[in-house]
């Protein structure tokens, strides 16, 4: 078997989007991202901290969708390393020449086994990173793109495909079952790079960028309520279990769902271990143990095939929004306390 194509991280996604003056208005306005270029039906942005041309691209079209996930790799001979590990696992592939997206180089597609848009680049347009531009930045800026979670129905299995891709795991959640609802897996060294959602699938989650500090995540709440657009605001603020970090989950105009994440934590060494959490602790989503919002866990984009095609979905055997987290709603935590009153959930 072929050695898979090195990886370094989750580079751009590209959304198609209904009404491109609506999503200007959200990602640009509100979430301050930077406009590299801009054609009639296109935008492409990017963050305060990044130099390649873009990490999020808005395509205008009839129905939302994500139309593709872009991945870098280290060098320009792992498109040939990715050609031939994707044509050996017999999922459809192609090349893309250089510019088939602005900004891109040569790069290859494909759908991989779990049923997604993929694209493997390493070449791009170098833009100004805008990093010490303090006087452009908004009190909400945001650095970079952080990570995809996709929603799949079978998790063992994506985790099984990504994993022989060369991602190393930072956080799963479990059962004593060795039922497998969510993983957290990275290339880069951060807590992930993609994370995979049990649930009806394919589709995409959410797209996730970084802030620095948890006061640009309270400013886009802010703002958000000072426009009246408070609507866009699904979930959160919080802090997370699983991965630490502080988060707000929003939807944009057409439903696409976007995460703000800051303050999650080093997984570069070889050793890094993998924490496992309980399905049943309820601080896993939410390290306050706020209830997750229904719509959190039922809804998420529609994925596109390599022609623009709708993927068909199917659904899991288990749904971790149904599992019970315990008789009292505390989950864990209260079961027993130390001569303080409390007792710390249980990480095995
Ligand atoms: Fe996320």
């Amino acid at each position: 078997m072929t050695n898979p194509p090195d990886v370094i991280r989750a580079a751009y996604a590209e959304l198609i989007v209904t009404d491109l003056a609506a999503a200007r208005w959200f990602y640009v306005d509100v979430l301050g991202l930077v406009v590299t270029a801009e054609e009639t039906d296109a935008l492409y942005l990017r963050a305060f901290e990044e130099y390649l041309h873009h990490s999020l691209v808005l395509r205008k079209g009839k129905t939302p969708a994500l139309a593709r996930l872009g991945y870098r790799v280290r060098d320009p001979r792992e498109l040939d390393v990715a050609e031939k590990y994707y044509t050996e696992l017999g999922v459809p592939v192609r090349r893309a020449d250089p510019g088939a997206t602005l900004g891109i180089g040569a790069a290859v597609r494909i759908q991989d086994p779990i049923g997604f848009p993929i694209e493997f680049f390493y070449d791009a347009t170098h833009t100004e990173r805008f990093t010490q531009h303090y006087h452009l930045q908004p009190a909400n800026a945001i650095s970079r793109l952080d990570h995809f979670n996709v929603t799949v129905p079978d998790v063992r299995s994506a985790y099984t495909y990504y994993t022989n891709l060369g991602f190393g795991a930072s956080e799963t959640i479990e059962d004593d079952e060795d039922n497998l609802y969510a993983a957290w897996l990275y290339r880069k060294s951060t807590v992930h790079d993609i994370a995979l959602t049990g649930g009806d699938g394919p589709r995409l989650h959410h797209i996730a960028f970084s802030s620095h500090e948890r006061t640009q995540v309270l400013h886009t709440c802010d703002m958000l309520g000072a426009l009246r657009a408070e609507n866009h605001i699904e979930r959160g603020p919080g802090r997370h279990g699983v991965s630490n970090a502080f988060y707000l989950y929003l939807r944009d105009p057409d439903g696409h769902r976007i995460e703000i994440y800051t303050t999650d934590y080093y997984t570069g060494d070889p050793d890094n271990p993998t924490i496992r959490w309980d399905v049943h602790d309820n601080r896993r989503r939410s390290f306050w143990g706020h209830e997750v919002v229904p719509s959190w866990y039922a809804e998420a984009s529609t994925v596109l095939d390599l022609d623009g095609n709708p993927v068909p979905i199917s659904s899991p055997e288990r749904r971790e929004s149904l599992v019970s987290v315990g008789a009292d709603g505390f989950g864990t935590a209260l079961e027993g306390a130390d001569e303080k009153g409390f007792k710390l959930g249980h990480q095995a």
